[in-house]
């Protein structure tokens, strides 16, 4: 079988894996369409440490093709979208309706392939950059079969995890301004999400100046180009509080919601210094493990400012991937448009460095059509 391995230096494309038939509550799913999200970069160069020999890819659709003992939400020949949260249903954290913390879902490793007849981990629980992937039923959503795959992989990771955070995790409100730092795959859909909550400003931030085209496209209001200028400043003065202002770290001025779709604490720290009082900076980016930011206490304490995390857009899968389908039949959410490249498995490194080059919304890996 074909697919993308990290060896623990690099990602190889390779024809030496195999994958195991799905045991007791396990989905097997050909994979027809694969998006490349900087997690999956995050582990070759090391910022995401992760096992290695491992098969990558984590934001992943295709067929149903075979189902073990027990199954019953899903049979051969579903579409499915596949949800990295292999969630056990039954903690409270599950039966609260948070998925995402429960503790199940992290650091989920298993072993479902072999590499040259060793054994290969998954990543991410999911492991969709290879012809076929075993996971846990609960991660296995079906959906229409008339979505085009290359738009619905995207929902797996990027659209959730940005369109989440706006619904489930920071619940924006109507006339809410924002700014959202990195005009990526997961800042295009933060962008997009806002625009679905009718926020009245959306700045986007990006230091590739090229990206503005695609922030306006998904609903920005503005675009401030972080190579050039201070994007905290530019983007208080997009939104003052009004001619009463306050110097320092108290003053006023700026949005009710920053994202950092980027994972750089440099970044996070512009984002709470682009708040408004009362202000909350949404942490979505991955910097390196142990990465820190500093911020004045009292920037945060005398005036309501807060700072909050936010994994995989807080989804519940099963109610939030029909949703998002949902969403786009009736036009209110652009996937077609993320997609902005595709390439066979063969073209990973393209889309790499395309993604590096900041060109991409979102590349996508055709892995039946390789
Ligand atoms: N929290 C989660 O559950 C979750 C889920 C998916 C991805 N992520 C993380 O989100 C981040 C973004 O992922 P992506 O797939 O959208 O990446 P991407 O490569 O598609 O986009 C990143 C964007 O950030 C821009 N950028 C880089 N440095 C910048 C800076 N200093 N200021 C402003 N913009 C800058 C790039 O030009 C690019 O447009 C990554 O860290 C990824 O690991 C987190
Ligand atoms: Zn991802
Ligand atoms: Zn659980």
């Amino acid at each position: 079988m074909r697919g993308i391995v990290y060896t623990g230096s690099s990602a190889e494309v390779t024809d030496r894996l195999e994958v195991a038939s799905p045991g007791p509550g396990q989905v097997k799913v050909k994979i027809e369409a694969a998006g490349v999200c900087h997690s999956d970069l995050s582990v070759i160069d090391g910022t995401i440490p992760w096992k290695a020999p491992s098969v990558l890819g984590h934001e992943g659709a295709g067929v149903v093709t075979e189902v073990g003992e027990g199954v019953r939400s899903v049979k051969v020949g579903d579409h499915v979208v596949i949800a990295t949260l292999a969630s056990c249903g039954v903690c409270r954290a599950c039966s609260t309706g948070h998925p995402t913390w429960c503790i199940h879902t992290l650091g989920n490793v298993s072993t479902p392939f072999t590499y040259d007849g060793q054994p290969a981990s998954n990543f991410a629980a999911a492991s969709v950059f290879a012809e076929y992937t075993v996971v846990q039923e609960v991660q296995a959503v079906p959906i229409d079969p008339d979505v085009p795959f290359t738009s619905a992989c995207l929902i797996g990771c990027g659209v959730l995890t940005g369109v989440g955070a706006v619904l489930n995790r920071a619940r924006v409100a109507a006339g809410d301004t924002a700014a959202v730092f990195g005009v990526g795959g997961v800042g295009l859909n933060v962008i997009q999400g806002l625009r679905l909550c009718a926020a009245s400003r959306i700045v986007a931030v990006d230091t590739v100046a090229a990206k503005e085209t695609l922030a306006r496209q998904f609903g920005a209001t503005h675009f401030v180009d972080a190579s050039s200028v201070d994007a905290a400043k530019e983007i208080r003065a997009i939104v003052p509080h009004g001619p009463r202002s306050v110097a320092g770290a108290l003053g006023p001025g700026g949005v009710k919601w920053s994202f950092d779709c980027v994972g750089h604490p440099a970044v996070l720290r512009s984002a709470l210094d682009a708040l408004d009082w009362g202000g909350t900076a949404v942490a979505i980016g991955i910097p390196p493990r142990g990465a820190e930011v500093a911020v004045d206490v009292n920037s945060l304490a005398y005036v309501d400012r807060g700072l909050i995390g936010c994994r995989y857009g807080s989804a519940r899968p099963h109610q939030d991937i029909p949703l998002m389908v949902e969403l786009y039949r009736q036009g209110r959410l652009m996937l077609d448009e993320l997609v902005t490249a595709t390439a066979p498995l063969e073209g990973f490194r393209d889309i790499v460095e395309a993604m590096h080059e900041g060109k991409l919304a979102r590349g996508v890996l055709n892995i039946a059509g390789s």
